[in-house]
């Protein structure tokens, strides 16, 4: 059975799926994470995670229209980091293949279909909930600040 850690913090960011808003999402993960003690390639692993979710839902959930994104972070007693990007855009059909690399819905050539694979690489671990019609889910965890020394 999973243990469920304790929450010390949290925090929600609600905005409107607009691409000004990808660096608004990118400041606000590293100033949450401060309190985690992170090295400087966390940071830099999370913000470029994150805003890899934020585009998706912007440009894939609501397809560069008006919609919601909602950004929720949580971080654990043991400085475990859980965020949550969820959109109540068109959703994703086969979520497995969706996480293919090099898979892309995108016709234009302006993608190359790894924000997925980005997401899973700077992360411990990757979750995507969806349900066509009504919106997308990712979850990303990541430990903070456990260095070895
Ligand atoms: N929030 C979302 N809502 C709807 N579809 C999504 C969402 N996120 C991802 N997808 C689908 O999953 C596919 C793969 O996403 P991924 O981020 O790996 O690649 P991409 O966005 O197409 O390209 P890149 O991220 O390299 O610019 C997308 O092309 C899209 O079809
Ligand atoms: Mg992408």
């Amino acid at each position: 059975m999973k243990s469920k850690k304790r929450i010390v913090n949290s925090a929600l960011l609600t905005f409107p799926a607009l691409s000004q808003n990808e660096s608004l999402s990118r400041s606000f993960m590293s100033v949450f994470l401060m309190q985690a003690n992170p090295t400087v390639e966390e940071i830099s692993d999370v913000k470029c995670a994150v805003s890899e979710a934020v585009t998706n839902s912007i440009v894939h959930g609501y397809r560069g229209g008006d919609g919601v994104i909602k950004l929720r972070v949580r971080l654990t007693e043991d400085m475990t980091l859980i965020i949550d990007v969820t959109d109540r855009g068109c959703g994703i059909e086969d979520v497995v293949k969706a996480q293919t690399p090099q898979f892309t819905t995108n016709t234009d050539g302006e993608r190359s279909g790894m924000g997925f694979t980005v997401m899973k690489a700077f992360t411990d671990k990757m979750s995507v909930y969806s349900k066509p019609g009504k919106g997308t889910r990712v979850r990303l965890v990541k430990a903070i600040g456990r260095r070895d020394t």
